[in-house]
């Protein structure tokens, strides 16, 4: 085969380098298509197991029948390694905590350990951010949904059922999204065969990066500074004169709209949590997206995905810092169906690289 040389700072735009029959993001139309179904059919109508469910049948021979159980017996069996949780752990984020107690699970191919995986970022969030405020973790009950789980956990007290809808609503938005970033990431880690455990951990760290998954915290950062709707413009146009992007906006492959941003707009609205602050979000976001097109005539840069994310999970009272780790609780089924995809199809990803560096003095 012939290689073809692709510029290295063009970050892979418009490389295709899967096949997949998981997710497509069009781009163009606005859309994202999770296994033949639209996400406008999926968030606000399906649990989180669900959408498990749709993204692992086929990928692995041992899937259990009974998804919500086969979940909620795994996240009994990860809270074991909470006790892992030391204080040099809490002094750092929680999404690097989360990861080291994620990397203490044994690695493997099988839908144990995918479960168990997929347990992980949920229980070990919860136990965090709880440590981390001085309190003691919350054990898992394995009879109730995921979603609603991870907010009796986090909180040490059942979760309203809007709530629960909510989170749910997020987690299947963001369950799988293509070949982004943090999937990549994975697909290439499973093609090595090193097991869905160290997969997983390399989706986590691409994750953490404010381009991809780190970007809703500082959201919550801006809309604060910003304080009212008359600071917006002067605000953002001070922040791209210093040259900072606009965290929430922009977006690889959407050039019109990101859906998710829709559908978790529209799950913040139902919440309804904090009188106005949806409101003066969408004057900040109006602001930004006129001063995006002033600045940046021939770009087509929207909200996407960050944006609302943010306000739903201040909304469900998880603190800023630990957004990228419910971003992980969602997308890590999409790691893992990509991993289970890649093995059962794909080579050791590995492509070439052209060397441009000064060549040796005397031939060796
Ligand atoms: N604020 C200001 N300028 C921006 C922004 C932004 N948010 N996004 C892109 N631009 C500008 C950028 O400066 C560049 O301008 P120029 O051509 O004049 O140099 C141009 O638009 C193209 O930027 P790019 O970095 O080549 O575009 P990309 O396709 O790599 O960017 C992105 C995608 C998400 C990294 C980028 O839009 C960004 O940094 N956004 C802010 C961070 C963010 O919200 N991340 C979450 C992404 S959605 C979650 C996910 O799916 O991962």
């Amino acid at each position: 085969m012939t290689a073809q040389l692709i510029d290295g700072s063009d970050g892979l735009e418009g490389v295709v380098a899967a096949q997949t029959v998981l997710s497509e993001v069009d781009g163009a139309a606005g859309r994202l298509i999770i296994r033949g179904h639209s996400l406008d059919e999926l968030a606000g109508r399906t649990r989180y197991e669900d959408i498990v469910a749709l993204l692992f049948t086929g990928f692995f021979e041992d899937l259990p029948a009974d998804v919500p159980a086969a979940l909620g017996r795994a996240r009994v069996e990860v809270f074991q390694e909470v006790s892992a949780l030391d204080t040099g752990l809490l002094d750092r984020t929680p999404i690097e905590a989360m990861r080291a107690l994620t990397a203490r699970l044994a690695d493997g191919d099988d839908a144990e350990v995918a479960f168990r995986l997929l347990a992980a970022p949920a229980v070990f969030t919860a136990a965090v951010v709880r440590a981390q405020a001085g309190e003691a973790p919350v054990a898992p009950d394995p009879a109730m949904g995921h979603a609603a789980d991870i907010l009796r956990m986090l909180r040490g007290r059942p979760a309203s059922k809007a709530e629960a809808d909510a989170l749910d609503t997020y987690l299947v938005t963001v369950a799988d999204h293509g070949l982004n970033a943090s999937t990549f990431a994975a697909r290439v880690v499973a093609s090595t065969r090193a097991g869905l455990g160290s997969a997983v951990l390399a989706g986590i760290s691409a994750l953490k990066g404010p381009l991809h998954g780190g970007a809703p915290g500082p959201v919550i950062e801006m809309l604060d500074e910003i304080g009212t709707p008359s600071n917006a413009r002067a605000w953002i146009e001070a922040a791209l004169d210093r040259g900072d992007r606009l965290m929430g906006f922009g977006h690889r492959v959407y050039k019109v709209r990101d859906p998710r941003a829709d559908a978790l707009k529209a799950a913040v609205r139902w919440l309804d949590a904090r009188q106005g602050r949806l409101e003066f979000a969408e004057a900040v976001e109006a602001a930004a997206l006129a001063i995006l097109r002033e600045r940046k005539p021939n770009r087509s840069l929207q909200t996407n995905v960050e944006f609302y994310t943010a306000l739903l999970l201040e909304a469900l009272a998880f603190p800023p810092s630990a957004f990228t780790c419910v971003f992980a609780m969602g997308r890590v089924a999409g790691w893992l169906a990509h991993s289970r995809e890649q093995l059962a199809g794909g080579r050791l990803i590995r492509p070439a690289s052209v060397y441009v560096g000064p060549t040796p003095k005397k031939a060796a």
